[in-house]
């Protein structure tokens, strides 16, 4: 039997090409607000025994979350069998730690929720910081896709003789392996966040900078104050104009704009955007499919 894939979200070309990448049938659901505003979900499709995908890409997630939560809670009462999201970008991962007394840990209920109602779920590059795995936090059976071959890829074929620069020790993770696939050196550098708007990036000490293109390389550009900073040290060092890669372009407030004027930006398709450069629906089509095996 064929599993089904609904579209909960606001990406339909990403969605499109998803779902003519699995071997799947198209789920119909009807939504829409009460007068009050609260939701309406209707599913219209047979889904008794069936494994099912759920794509709802989780930026902005607060929007989005009851919905979800809403369809899976609909479909297992069907009858479903094993329930899968795909959110090609995973939110409340960031805060990982308790740094104030009294703060919420976030990404602990947060994966606490999705492992309650879900079987299983796919991501790209989830930040992971203080955690090592999302096993760490999630209960539920999770597949992450990488984008470094995705990355290395587009950089070997636009930027001549590049140096890649991770701004902060946890890009390293993503940074070396892009680097190593790309056959490219990279420099990481050190980052003090002294508030959500405010960073501190270190002067660089490649010397053969000059004589280089910078790509940066982070996951996730947000504010994008990490990236600005970091090609203002660049410039002081008089090098090139950079080339920033966001795996999530979040870009929020005037993010995009502030850092379009000092550098190229090119992001994957994670969370759409106008620098979306990198396809990605080919890799998470195939780990989808990987795990909905493994799960049955
Ligand atoms: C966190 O350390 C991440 O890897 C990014 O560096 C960070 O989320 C970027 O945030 P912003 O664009 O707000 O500086």
């Amino acid at each position: 039997m064929l599993p089904v894939i609904f579209n909960l979200d606001s990406d339909p070309s990403l969605f499109n090409r998803l779902a003519s990448a699995l071997p799947a049938e198209m789920g119909e659901l009807e939504q829409r607000r009460f007068p009050d505003n609260e939701n309406y979900l209707r599913v219209n499709s047979d889904c008794q025994g069936k494994d099912i995908f759920i794509f709802c890409n989780l930026f902005r997630p607060d929007d989005k979350i009851l919905r979800l939560i809403f369809l899976t809670d609909t479909l297992k009462a069907m009858g479903a069998n094993k329930l899968v999201l795909i959110t090609p970008y995973l939110p409340y991962m960031r805060q990982d730690k308790q740094f104030l007394s009294g703060e919420c840990v976030s990404s602990k209920p947060f994966s606490k929720l999705l492992s309650s109602y879900l079987d299983g779920l796919i991501t790209m590059d989830p930040h992971l910081h203080r955690y090592h795995a999302l096993d760490d936090i999630y209960t539920l059976h999770s597949k992450a896709v990488s984008a470094a071959p995705l990355i290395a890829h587009w950089i070997e074929q636009h930027i001549p003789n590049p140096i890649l620069i991770g701004p902060d020790i946890e890009s390293e993770q993503w940074v070396s392996q892009v680097a190593a696939l790309a056959k490219a050196p990279y420099e990481i550098l050190n980052k003090i966040r002294h508030g959500d708007k405010d960073v501190e990036i270190s002067v660089p000490s490649n010397s053969d900078l000059q004589h280089k293109t910078p790509v940066l390389v982070d996951d996730i550009i947000s504010s994008g104050r990490t990236m600005i900073e970091t090609v203002k040290r660049l410039q002081e060092q008089g090098m090139k104009k950079p080339t920033c890669i966001g795996v999530h372009g979040i870009f929020s407030g005037e993010a995009y704009q502030a850092l379009a004027a000092i550098a190229d930006i090119v992001t994957t398709e994670c969370i759409p955007h106008p620098s979306n450069r990198i396809e990605i629906a080919q890799p998470i089509a195939d780990t989808a499919n990987e795990l909905l095996n493994e799960l049955t």
